[in-house]
């Protein structure tokens, strides 16, 4: 029996549901849900749409589809689309459909479906997707003030270690008919907590996603209406620090960026059911204090609480609020105001730890068993005023103390004094440590592991890659990556999230977040991040290493900024996404030519500050190499960068509707190529520069090499690999980005596999081997000098994961057809491993490859989603050794071809077990 099931959702705002074929039973399918978490208040008036097909036959092409939008659910279930209907448009595109229906309103509620018709009959939504339109119109908020407090109280300090208590605040509103639907749009900045009449509003934590605040402001929305009665409502918020009140605030601020007191401002949109509706805004009614039981909350520091000052009913209209004070009306930060179309930080899981053991001072040390991101809750009886201090760390010293001298100034501590009432569970609410051991001290009585449980922490997105080998150093190496990854994901994507630095560096993710897009699915946060680095644009065109510039890092070098246009790629590449490349073109423009205009000498770009950062140093001590041989000319790597973002400019002018743009860039790319070879290449050794992997591993990579002589450049430095460094790396953040597709895709898959699958020094293996969790900032992570020593830090996985989803599974998406319309199935099956199960939730469905080998067969499953198709390669030339689902190839119809000594087959949507012996 035929079977198919849609599911849609529209782009960054969060729908998801799911549709089945009309005369099929219905059947609900949970697909891509956490992509598009939160459909309140998005921030665009023409949404995109998407939806997934899922069938259980082989070869599902959509010909046509037809959407259907109404104002109100009402409307939809009677097949009012009065917003839009498509009508019956013949097309296969399933994802990013573009809405074109009549222009859509601030507060605009949107209910909407779709009717696929495929090539195996027609299906339509069996629930109703939804969305609404945030408060577009500035005038809208005008009204809506800002408030706040703009005291400190006598244990706050403005300081190196800065220190503030958490504001309360609450108003009682009157609301006179009944509720037909309530909406809240809030700022609360740095980070806010909502409650209605006691409850909390939504699961999310340390909300909302970071920004530059004096450049925009990012608003959360939520339907309220089940919260909400006639007559008296309470709302409460409580106002945590974040990046607002900066960690260290007003300390260094030539290079610091700090933005005030916390503030706030709120509008509640109430509609009743007669049909009037109302709009409740902050004001100076409101009533705060700053006596609340948070006495501190910093994101380096941690979170200090007193239970004994704990509020009962705060946040409920039963309580006496006599001791509060009235809010301030205070100035709004400067930014213009956004709906965040990025989820945020959710408690995605839970770690319990592994040991506890007493030290001799009389302290304990809890062992996570895991590096991780996040807090730790403490269940815990005791007396009134008995006070718990628990001091975070990645690892331990030879003693079994903490290692703390890599956390530099950061004091990750959190304190909580008991009330003594029984049973106390707490867990802090606007902070985050980096950790895997704790050292409890205080602890009334002796602490157990029943006592702690590890709240991971991250952005609320869907992990859509696994991936398991016959080769257990490279799937440990996965598992840190996902640990490493996740972690880092902030609102932005962090260097690193335990000492006082926690950055948004803009070059650890310049190929980085290609591969994490195999992981997570990280598109809209990365769509942010492309805004807030064009929200950091200096006038004149520069950008920063940091964005958002929380430290004001403007070198104007290549490598680092040119991760805007990398990422956009990779937006483009794995999520078909060409809106984005829109938006930001012509900040990306901007930039290319400022850095042309100001720093193309000769043709070549005279501009790098950090070098191949973190190559493996001469001495295990040292954090950066000094030896000029290890190191890779400045010039070489700044001029190769720009050569491959001019050829990635060229693909965007022409999505971007700017062909006239093309010719600048091909003329500067040509010149810029023959500037490079004529300086960097060495006729008689057939190498770049000194030599180094990196120094002939880039201009191989972004095709500067010419073509008769790729080969012997290759081998050269295939050379430097196994013999010069013993099989070993040599590169640094630079190289490892296109190291392991390049020995690949020249036919050395296996050294590939080798330096993957190593653990000796230096590899991830080598982390592996000393007991990483995570991935480390340096090769030498073990042995590094503290003050630059990061043990959870993801830069160093350069192509790695790409490498493994892309050549080892055989999962690319084809680049003519971004965002997996076309797979292309193509592993190396030679390079060393025997077993490959991996899959990855693309946007058009599941795509799975798994595959076995021994010496004489090959067994390879394979899944395709619907309304996509793949090109797979077997290693064979002889196409009557090749079984399709227990057919002959020879006796079916399917195309193949035979090319390279691969036979290549066309498959449509599907599962599949293809047999070569
Ligand atoms: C950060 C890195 C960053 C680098 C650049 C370090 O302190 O942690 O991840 O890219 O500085 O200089």
């Amino acid at each position: 029996m035929k079977k198919i099931f849609l599911s849609t959702f529209i782009l960054i705002a969060s729908v998801c549901f799911s549709l089945a074929k009309a005369q099929n039973k219905i059947s609900v399918t949970n697909l891509q849900c956490e992509m598009l978490n939160n459909p309140e208040g998005i921030d665009v008036l023409r949404p995109r749409l998407s939806w997934q097909i899922k069938s259980d036959v082989n070869d599902v092409k959509q010909t046509a589809y037809q959407i259907l939008i109404a104002s109100t659910l009402e409307n939809l279930n009677a097949n009012k689309a009065d917003l839009w209907d498509s009508g019956k448009v013949n097309s296969d595109e399933s994802v990013n459909v573009v809405y074109k229906g009549k222009k859509l309103k601030d507060r605009q509620n949107a209910f909407w479906k779709v009717i696929v018709f495929t090539n195996k009959g027609e299906a339509k939504s069996i629930e109703n997707a939804h969305f609404s339109i945030g408060i577009l119109t500035y005038a809208d908020w005008k009204s809506t003030r800002w408030i706040g407090y703009e005291k400190l109280s006598k244990d706050d300090s403005i300081s190196q270690f800065s220190k503030l208590s958490a504001r309360y605040l609450r108003k009682e509103i009157n609301l006179k008919k009944q509720v037909k639907n309530a909406k809240v749009y809030i700022m609360g900045m740095g980070l806010y907590e909502l409650y209605i009449n006691g409850n909390k509003i939504g699961d999310q934590v340390l909300a909302p996603v970071p920004t530059d605040y004096t450049k925009n402001v990012k608003y959360n929305v939520f339907d309220v209406t089940s919260q909400l009665k006639e007559g008296k409502n309470m709302l409460g918020t409580i106002l945590g620090n974040g990046r607002f009140f900066a960690m260290r605030q007003d300390y260094k601020p030539y290079k610091i960026k700090s933005f005030g007191l916390p503030k706030m401002a709120l509008q509640l949109f109430v509609e009743y059911t007669d049909g009037t509706s109302e709009v409740i805004r902050t004001d100076d009614t409101w009533k705060l204090t700053t006596e609340g039981p948070i006495l501190a909350n910093n994101e380096y520091d941690g979170e200090e609480y007193d239970a004994r000052k704990e509020m009962k009913g705060w946040n409920t209209t039963n309580f006496d609020d006599k001791n509060w004070v009235n809010a301030r009306y205070v100035q709004e930060p400067g930014g213009f105001y956004e709906a965040q179309m990025t989820p945020n930080m959710k408690i995605k899981g839970e770690v319990k730890p592994i040991s506890i053991k007493a030290t001799a001072k009389g302290t304990y040390i809890l062992d996570m068993g895991q590096n991780m991101v996040g807090w730790l809750q403490l269940k815990i009886k005791g007396k009134s005023g008995d006070q718990v201090t628990m001091k975070f760390a990645e690892s331990l010293q030879a003693d079994g103390s903490l290692y703390i001298a890599n956390l530099r100034d950061a004091k990750t501590t959190d304190i909580y004094t008991l009330k003594g009432e029984g049973e106390e569970i707490w867990e802090p609410r606007f902070i985050f440590h980096g950790f895997r051991f704790v050292e409890i001290s205080g602890f009334p009585g002796k602490p157990t592991l029943d006592n702690f449980v590890g709240k991971v922490v991250y952005d609320d997105m869907k992990t859509t890659g696994t991936f398991e080998s016959s080769n257990a150093t490279m799937n440990q190496i996965f598992k840190n990556a996902w640990w490493g990854i996740s972690g880092n994901y902030k609102g932005m994507p962090l260097d690193c999230p335990q000492r006082n630095e926690r950055q948004p560096w803009l070059g650890d993710r310049t190929t980085g977040a290609y591969g994490e897009s195999f992981l997570f699915n990280n598109q809209t946060l990365y769509a942010k991040w492309l805004d807030d680095i064009k929200y950091s644009q200096t006038q004149d065109g520069g950008l920063p290493d940091v964005a958002p510039a929380f430290w004001r890092y403007y070198g104007d070098n290549v490598t680092w900024p040119g991760t805007y246009i990398t990422v956009a790629d990779m937006l483009y590449q794995q999520f078909g996404d060409q809106e984005v490349i829109k938006k930001q073109y012509h900040s990306m423009k901007k930039w290319m030519v400022y850095m042309e205009e100001n720093y193309l000498q000769n043709d070549l770009m005279d501009k790098d500050k950090y070098g191949d950062w973190c190559v493996p140093p001469e001495s295990l001590e040292l954090i950066r190499s000094k030896d000029p041989a290890r190191l890779t000319d400045g010039q070489l790597l700044s001029s190769a960068f720009y050569y491959q973002l001019l050829g990635i400019m060229k693909k965007f002018a022409k999505i971007s509707n700017a062909e006239s743009d093309i010719a600048y860039y091909d003329d500067l790319a040509v010149r810029i190529k023959k500037a490079f070879n004529t300086k960097f290449f060495n006729a008689a050794t057939n190498t770049y520069a000194n030599n180094t992997v990196t120094a002939n591993l880039l201009p191989l990579y972004f095709g500067i090499v010419p073509e008769d002589i790729k080969e012997k450049v290759f081998q050269n430095m295939v050379h430097e690999i196994e013999v010069n460094k013993n099989g070993h790396i040599s590169t640094g953040v630079i190289g490892t980005q296109f190291l392991m597709r390049t020995l690949t895709n020249f036919g050395r898959g296996d050294l590939a596999f080798k330096l993957a699958s190593n653990k000796t020094y230096p590899s991830w293996g080598f982390m592996v081997e000393n007991g990483a969790t995570t991935i480390w900032e340096l090769w030498n992570g073990n042995t590094a000098d503290p003050s630059m020593n990061s043990q959870n830090h993801v830069m160093l996985l350069g192509d790695l994961l790409i490498w493994y989803y892309e050549n080892m599974a055989g999962i690319k998406s084809n680049p003519e057809t971004p965002g997996f319309k076309q797979i292309i199935m193509k592993p190396d099956f030679n390079a060393g491993l025997t077993y490959v199960n991996a899959s990855y939730e693309s946007i058009y469905g599941l795509i799975k490859s798994d595959w076995k080998k021994n010496k004489s067969a090959l067994e390879w499953k394979i899944t395709i989603p619907a309304n996509s198709s793949a090109v797979v390669y077997l290693p064979t030339n002889n196409a009557s050794s090749v079984m399709v689902n227990n057919q002959k190839l020879t006796q079916l119809s399917t195309f193949f071809k035979i090319e390279k000594n691969n036979l290549v087959l066309n498959l449509p949507s599907g599962t599949y077990i293809l047999n070569v012996k």
